[in-house]
């Protein structure tokens, strides 16, 4: 499948038939009776608006310290590992050797979005950052290398798959809002996002 271009995003819309998005559904349902999702406070010391939780050898989180990699659940847990359907979307997709050692997930409700920002806490950014959607519409905003300027914004739906690499890869980007009740793929509504990144 060949992916529509949006300013080095590289989107590939309805990626997931049916069948894969609910076997994703089912694994990221695993990973949070394991690693409940749970609210990060931003270094500013307001709390978030999406739910997260993670996968991998890392999850990602944020507090009055800052963001960062952790190894363990706020609860003390480690991670439990990045399911096998949410790692071969990245094979599929990177064709690289080296696996992601972060799957973080976040859920966002009706009311929550995520400011422009650009993930830049991992160590080399030569490595592409593989996001996928599962439930409610999202309008996700694509910006530039620095904050400002004028911006692209595209509706993802659940099943699309958008590969931040190249250029893209330190590029602001954000979600001003989803469309709730637009997807009956998740059982409490909303949207999951999860994103996989290689860390270390
Ligand atoms: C992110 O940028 O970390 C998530 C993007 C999304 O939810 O689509
Ligand atoms: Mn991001």
């Amino acid at each position: 499948m060949a992916p529509v271009m949006v300013r080095d995003f590289a989107i590939y819309d309805g990626y997931l038939d049916l069948t894969a998005q609910r076997e994703l559904v089912e694994a990221v349902q695993d990973v949070a009776r394991q690693a409940p999702f749970f609210r990060p406070q931003t270094p500013y010391g307001k709390p978030m608006s999406v739910r997260i939780t993670a996968a991998g050898k890392y999850g990602w989180f944020s507090d009055r310290s800052g963001y960062r990699y952790v190894p363990t659940h706020p609860d003390g847990q480690p991670w439990p590992s990045i399911p096998a359907p949410v790692l071969r979307i990245w094979d599929a997709l990177t064709g690289l050797e080296r696996r992601p050692e972060c799957c973080l997930i976040n859920h966002y409700d009706a009311q929550a979005k995520l400011g422009m920002h650009r993930d830049a806490d991992e160590a080399d950014f030569a490595w592409p950052v593989v996001s996928v959607s599962l439930g409610d519409d999202a309008l996700f905003r694509m910006g530039n290398p620095t904050r400002g300027g004028k911006t692209q914004s595209v509706w993802l739906r659940s099943g699309d798959v958008v590969v931040m690499g190249g250029a893209a890869r330190l590029t602001y980007h954000g979600v001003d809002r989803i469309r709730p009740g637009s997807s009956p793929l998740l059982p409490g509504g909303g949207r999951i996002n999860l994103t996989l990144r290689v860390v270390d």
